[in-house]
């Protein structure tokens, strides 16, 4: 049995991960958040009804399912604030399940500031960001004069530090950027008056995880963006600014490697990509447009046009390399549903090799046997060129939307 199971986008990111996690949270006691913060839009899709999680874990939408920030998480207490709000509406007892990492690094307001006069000053260089200050509040954690949420525990520490890094933030904003100052009192106020109304979900999250391993709980590691969008693996700088591959789980955490017993990487069956960057397989013309509007490619977070291309698997074999992927989840397979062709690209010495489409609905078939056949050697050819078993293909954004493949998973 596979109890600890960690769940990775493959690509730049919106692959799916979050209608899969829900999908096995129906299995599992806790998921866990280790990376990345609200710059994540993660969709489920449950009896018609739409709910976009940015730092809630997706597990959020079943009872007595432990939800866990862990301490790699970049945390804005305002997105937090705003998505619980939110998320009350339909699960009014929803903090009853979060627990929070008093390790993570705080976002603040003058972040945000930074992260949007940045991309404003690199003009035609910009990384285009989602703008929610990931990126700031990296730098800051790294550099070791971040906030972390457990400062906020004495307020006297927590004004002192929040004084201290407002005013080097203010000299970079005022001297370097030339915009507008923040007020440090008001960035003060703010931040602890919403510690105030959130500190019973704040814990040593790492302990409360080697607790839930240690009574063989099944628990899911949720990951935000992509591995192409990897601080040290993916398209540098047109990344963000964490690790977002298997790594990133450990150091987000505390969990050992030890304890990971399957990988599952989500690769959506064509590609896409939010933001600035180089992407081989992009597409510029009609067929690009047609993946674009079947498959609603604009973004969860900022709502921007998602761009679109074919699958690469060149690039897919690196990532699944680098994570170590046990299984895949292929997503999106019924946006090529009407295709007469569909493109693959093997690398720059083979280049783009075509597969016959198969030009009929797949969103309500449960069994592989029973997807058309031409559906079933473009799965298999993904397959066998990556040597990792799909187990589960996703043909709609339900919950229920599935088939699932291989069994292999176990969990
Ligand atoms: P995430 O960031 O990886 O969780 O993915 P997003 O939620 O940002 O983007 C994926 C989008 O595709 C969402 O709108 C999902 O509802 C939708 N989706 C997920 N799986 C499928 C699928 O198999 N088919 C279709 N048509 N849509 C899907
Ligand atoms: P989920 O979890 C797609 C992209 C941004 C930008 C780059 C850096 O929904 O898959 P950042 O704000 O992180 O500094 O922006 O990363 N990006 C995403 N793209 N899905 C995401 O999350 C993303 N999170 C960040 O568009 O190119
Ligand atoms: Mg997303």
């Amino acid at each position: 049995m596979n109890n600890i199971i960690a769940i990775l986008g493959a690509q730049w990111g919106d692959e799916g991960k979050g209608k899969i996690v829900d999908l096995l949270t129906q299995k599992c006691d806790a998921v866990v958040r280790f990376q990345g913060g609200h710059n994540a839009g993660h969709t489920l899709v449950v009896e018609n009804k739409t709910t976009i999680l940015h730092l809630i874990p997706s597990g959020i939408l079943h009872n007595d399912v432990d939800c866990i920030i862990g301490n790699g998480v970049v945390l804005s207490l305002d997105a937090f604030d705003k998505e619980v709000t939110e998320l009350k509406e339909s699960v009014p007892n929803c903090l009853e399940n979060i627990y929070i990492s008093q390790n993570c690094s705080l976002i603040l307001p003058t972040h945000i500031a930074l992260d949007h006069a940045k991309e404003n000053k690199s003009g035609k260089n910009k990384i285009g960001t989602t703008g929610r200050g990931i990126g700031p509040a990296y730098e800051d954690k790294i550099s070791r004069r971040g906030v972390k949420l457990g400062d906020l525990f004495d307020p006297s520490i927590a004004e002192e530090k929040i004084n201290n890094i407002c005013e080097y933030h203010n000299f970079l904003l005022h001297n370097y950027f030339g915009v507008e100052k923040l007020s440090s009192k008001d960035v003060f106020n703010n931040v602890m008056n919403l510690f105030n109304k959130y500190k019973k979900n704040v814990c040593d999250t790492t302990d409360y995880i080697q607790r839930l391993i240690n009574s063989n709980k099944k628990i899911i590691f949720e990951g935000a963006q992509g591995s192409m969008l990897d601080i040290d693996h993916g398209t540098y700088p047109f990344v963000t600014s964490s690790s977002t591959t298997i790594g990133g789980i450990l150091t987000g955490t505390g969990l050992s490697h030890k304890n990971l017993d399957y990988v599952l990487g989500i690769v959506k069956a064509y590609t896409t990509r939010v933001g600035e960057g180089p992407f081989p397989t992009e597409l510029f013309d009609k067929t690009g447009e047609i993946l674009s509007s079947r498959g609603h490619e604009f973004g969860a977070t900022t709502g921007r046009a998602r761009r679109c291309g074919w699958l690469d698997l060149k690039t897919l074999k690196k990532i699944s390399e680098i994570n170590g992927f046990d299984g895949i989840c292929l997503t999106k397979l019924d946006v090529l549903d009407s295709f007469e062709e569909i493109q693959v690209f093997y690398g720059d010495e083979i280049g783009y090799k075509m597969f016959k489409g198969w030009q009929c609905k797949t969103s309500n078939i449960k069994d592989f046997e029973k997807l058309p056949s031409e559906a079933q050697e473009y799965i298999n050819s993904i397959e066998e060129y990556l040597k990792i078993p799909i187990e589960i293909i996703s043909t709609g954004p339900a919950r229920n939307e599935n088939i699932f493949h291989t069994r292999k998973l176990n969990f």
